[in-house]
C-alpha cells in the first residue's frame, strides 16, 4: 500500500468512529500532532478526548480507556504493539499514526507509518496533518503545526531544511499564509529572541572557532564588521529584525571565519521557517523556537498547557508557557554542566554517564544530545537515570549523530536487543532512543549495548577486533 492509501485508510477509520481518543507523546511532534488532530476531528463535530503519556509503558496504559472509542495512538504506538495487545485493544478499535521503528506482534492494528514507505525525514505531526487534510482539504492553516513537530523532532536538521513530504507540507501553510519560507537564513537556534551574539555564541552546529561557546568573543566579532546590533532605544536587535544587508555581512564573514578555521560552510545556511501571524521577538515566532516551547511544556508535564498554545489560546496558557521555558533551559544548561562536570566514563564504542536522581527523566535524551557534540563526538553517548516515582526502573536515552549511522550504528536496534535481554524495552529512532531497564541491571546492559555497538561497527572498522 502506498502512503497515500494508509493516509486514505486512516482518515475513512476516523471518520467512521463514533468518537475518538487521542493517545499522544509529551514532546513537541506528540503535542503538535495532538494539536493537529483534535482541532481536524472537532471541525468535522467528532467528540474527542485526549491523553498524553511521556511513553507508552505498561504503567501509562492504565489511561487508556477501556470505551467504545477509536484509539488513535500518534507520535507512540508502533514500537509498544505488543502493549495494546496485552491490554485487551483489538484491531478495529485502535489506529497507529507513527514514525518510531515498529515491533509488530499478532495482532495486525491498521497504521500509518513513513517508515513504511521509505520516508524518515517526517514526524508524526507531519503523518497527523496528511491525515487531517485527507479529512478536510481546507484545513491546511494546520499545516504550520506539521512544521513545528517536524523540525521538534530534527528532521529539518541533516539537510539544514525539511525534505520530501515534510516539505510539501510547508508549501500548504505558505499558500494559507501563516508560514513565511527564510532560504539561505543563518542555521542557528534562537534568531528570533536571542541578541545576536548570544545566538552565534550558542551555535555549535557548524563549530565557529572563536565564536562557538563564547558570547564575548561572538560580540566582539559582530563589532567588526560595524554592523548595528542594538535598536534606538538601545535594545539589543535579534537575528530577524537585522537589515537583510547585515544579515548578509554576518554570514560572509562567518563563512570566513569557517574556511580560516579549515572547517566547512555547508551547515552555515538552512531554510528557516518564520510564521507571520505571531508576535516578533517571541518563541512563537518560528518553528524551531516553537517547537522548544511545547517541549518545555511537554516535558515539564503540562502538555495540555502547549497544546491549547497550538490552538491559539494566549493569555495565561502563554505566561504559563513562558515559564516553563525559562525553567527547561536553565534545567537543561545544569545538565549539560553535571555531565561536562561529572564525565564520562568511555568504553569501546560508548561513552555513559548516570546522573542519578538530579534530573527528570523526560530531559536526560536532551542532555546527551547536547553534550556528544561537546565530548567525543564519535563514540553514541548514553545516559542512564534513576526514576523517582519508580525506584526499580533506570531510564537510558541515547544519542549519536549523521557520522556514525554512516558507520553502521543503530541505537533502536541496540537498546531494543540489549534491552530485552535485561527484562527492559526500548525503541526510538536510529539515532535517538531510549530504554527502560531493572536498574539492578545497568551494568550488564552497559556492557551489551558497548557489545552490540561494537558489532554494528564492525564492517566500517575492520581491524578494530
Ligand atoms: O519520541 P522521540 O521521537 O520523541 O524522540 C525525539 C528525540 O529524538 C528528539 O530528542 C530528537 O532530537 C531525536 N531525533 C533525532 N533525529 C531523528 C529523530 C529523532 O535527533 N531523525
Ligand atoms: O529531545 P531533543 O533532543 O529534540 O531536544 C532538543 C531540545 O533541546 C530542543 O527542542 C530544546 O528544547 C532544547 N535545546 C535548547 N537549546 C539548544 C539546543 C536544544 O533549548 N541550543
Ligand atoms: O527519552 P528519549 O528522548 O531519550 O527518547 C528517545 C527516543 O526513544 C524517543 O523517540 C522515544 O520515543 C524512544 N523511546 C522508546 N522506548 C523507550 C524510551 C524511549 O521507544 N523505552
Amino acid at each position: 500500500m502506498s502512503l497515500e492509501n494508509d493516509v486514505r485508510r486512516a482518515a475513512d477509520l476516523i471518520c467512521d468512529a463514533e468518537s475518538v481518543t487521542i493517545v499522544s507523546h509529551i514532546d513537541a511532534d506528540g503535542i503538535s500532532t495532538e494539536a493537529i488532530l483534535a482541532q481536524a476531528l472537532t471541525r468535522e463535530g467528532m467528540p474527542v478526548e485526549s491523553v498524553f503519556v511521556r511513553q507508552l509503558e505498561p504503567m501509562a496504559m492504565r489511561h487508556v480507556p477501556k470505551d467504545g472509542s477509536l484509539k488513535l495512538f500518534a507520535d507512540l504506538g508502533a514500537g509498544q504493539q505488543n502493549l495494546l495487545e496485552e491490554h485487551g485493544l483489538s484491531a478495529d478499535e485502535v489506529l497507529i499514526l507513527d514514525h518510531h521503528v515498529g515491533q509488530p506482534c499478532g495482532t495486525a492494528y491498521p497504521q500509518v507509518n513513513c517508515l513504511d514507505h521509505g520516508i524518515s525525514r517526517m514526524s508524526a505531526a507531519g503523518i497527523a496533518y496528511l491525515v487531517a487534510k485527507a479529512i478536510d482539504q481546507t484545513g491546511i492553516d494546520l499545516a504550520k503545526l506539521a512544521v513545528v513537530g517536524n523540525v521538534g523532532d530534527m528532521m529539518a536538521r541533516e539537510n539544514c531544511g525539511l525534505v520530501g513530504p515534510a516539505r510539501e507540507i510547508v508549501r500548504d501553510g505558505v499558500e494559507y499564509g501563516n508560514i513565511v519560507v527564510q532560504d539561505h537564513d543563518l542555521n542557528c537556534y534562537g534568531t528570533s529572541t536571542r541578541p545576536v551574539h548570544v545566538c552565534l555564541g550558542y551555535c555549535d552546529d557548524p563549530y565557529i572557532d572563536g565564536i562557538s561557546n563564547n558570547t564575548n568573543a561572538a560580540l566582539r566579532f559582530l563589532e567588526r564588521l560595524g554592523v548595528e546590533l542594538k535598536n534606538p532605544r538601545g535594545g539589543w536587535l535579534v537575528w530577524e529584525e537585522l537589515p537583510f544587508e547585515d544579515r548578509r555581512t554576518i554570514i560572509s564573514a562567518l563563512a570566513q571565519q569557517l574556511i580560516a578555521h579549515g572547517r566547512e560552510t555547508d551547515r552555515l545556511l538552512a531554510e528557516t521557517y518564520i510564521f507571520p501571524d505571531e508576535p516578533e521577538r517571541t518563541p512563537l515566532r518560528n518553528a524551531s523556537e516553537y517547537a522548544t516551547l511545547l517541549n518545555a511544556c511537554g516535558r515539564w508535564a503540562k502538555p495540555r498547557i502547549g497544546s491549547s498554545i497550538c490552538r491559539g489560546e494566549r493569555g495565561e496558557a502563554y505566561r504559563d508557557a513562558e515559564h516553563m521555558l525559562a525553567h527547561h533551559r536553565s534545567v537543561i544548561r545544569d545538565l549539560l554542566q553535571y555531565i561536562l562536570d561529572a564525565g564520562v566514563t568511555e568504553l569501546s564504542h560508548l561513552q555513559y554517564v548516570h546522573t542519578g536522581d538530579r534530573f527528570p527523566d523526560t530531559i536526560v535524551g536532551i542532555g546527551a544530545g547536547m553534550a556528544l557534540s561537546k565530548l567525543n563526538w564519535k563514540k553514541p553517548m548514553m545516559v542512564l537515570a534513576a526514576m523517582v516515582d519508580e525506584p526499580e526502573v533506570t531510564k537510558v536515552s541515547m544519542r549519536t549523530n549523521e557520522w556514525a549511522l554512516g558507520r553502521g550504528a543503530d541505537l533502536c536496534e541496540a537498546l531494543i536487543e540489549a534491552a530485552a535481554g535485561v527484562g527492559g524495552a526500548g525503541g526510538g529512532h536510529r539515532i535517538a532512543a531510549g530504554a527502560f531497564i531493572p536498574h539492578d541491571t545497568e551494568e550488564e546492559f552497559v556492557d551489551s549495548v558497548n557489545r552490540i555497538l561494537k558489532r554494528q561497527f564492525a564492517p566500517a572498522d575492520p581491524d578494530d577486533s
